[in-house]
């Protein structure tokens, strides 16, 4: 795992970007996997804003998010296919038929997991897995417990969870109690994983995920099982990280980072 930690959150943001267009760029028929919430927002303004200018091309790209609310339709505001729309699709040169959501509608359950899991196998697999922190530490929605071999299915929420995400419904109480959720085991399969941790009410939970022991109780820890993951914080995220020196000299000196410097 490589950590690296940005001055400021928007540092962190274009870093985060950028090594999603340069992948990009690199393989044209890109599959990506794609996250929602709050935190990567800013990621999809940036993507927006590179598109738009040509320093990254969408056309071939095909997408995959993590996760669906259970019982929320596409054009419900607060599903996350109307988030992904209303941050990135609709403004940038993707074919909508290339990106995948969960069905949230979908009335058999066990199946729209098993369809979730072959749609990603039939592309070839993930080529970069773009992943936010929840506060109880989930990767998609797995939830404190989730089996680190778990794959898509579905998943009952945390009051946790229902604490960070609730207030986005109204009323609150709408919120759906249950997901659709890429389980651990299918984001480990990424060739490669960019997790993006901001804010300093992050702090607590990055430092048990980066540096604490693989555990389910913190499903973000088992990016410590992965080849080739890296994990990008600002300054406050990374304020309770014991060995953000190293990690910094790493950032500094690594020849792989110098033209990010
Ligand atoms: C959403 C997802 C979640 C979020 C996490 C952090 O698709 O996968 O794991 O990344 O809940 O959300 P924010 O960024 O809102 O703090």
């Amino acid at each position: 795992m490589e950590v690296i930690i940005r001055p400021t959150t928007q540092d962190a943001v274009n870093l985060t970007a950028r090594l999603i267009a340069d992948a990009i760029n690199a393989k044209p028929q890109f599959k990506l996997g794609l996250a929602t919430g709050a935190t990567m927002e800013a990621v999809y303004a940036d993507l927006v804003a590179m598109n738009k200018v040509g320093e990254v091309d969408f056309s071939r790209v095909t997408t995959f998010n993590l996760d669906e609310y259970i019982g929320l339709p596409p054009e419900d505001k607060n599903s996350y296919r109307y988030y992904m729309n209303y941050h990135l699709f609709n403004h940038i040169n993707i074919d909508m038929r290339n990106t995948n959501l969960p069905n949230g509608m979908a009335e058999d359950e066990v199946a729209e997991g098993r369809r979730y899991e072959e749609a990603i196998r039939n592309c070839g697999g993930i080529d970069l897995q773009l992943l936010g922190i929840g506060s109880d530490g989930h990767i998609g929605f797995n939830e404190p417990i989730s089996s680190l071999a778990s794959r898509t299915r579905a998943k009952a929420l945390t009051p946790a969870t229902y604490v960070q995400n609730s207030v986005y419904f109204n009323p609150p109480e709408s919120m759906p109690r249950r997901a659709f959720t890429m389980g651990v085991g299918t984001i480990l399969d990424a060739k490669r994983i960019v997790m993006l941790i901001t804010g300093s009410k992050k702090a607590g939970i990055a430092a048990q995920a980066i540096e604490g022991p693989v555990t389910s109780m913190v499903t973000g820890s088992a990016l410590q099982l992965h080849p080739n993951a890296v994990v990008i914080l600002d300054e406050g995220s990374a304020s309770q990280l014991t060995q953000k020196d190293y990690y910094n000299w790493v950032f500094a000196n690594e020849p792989e980072w110098a033209r990010y410097r």
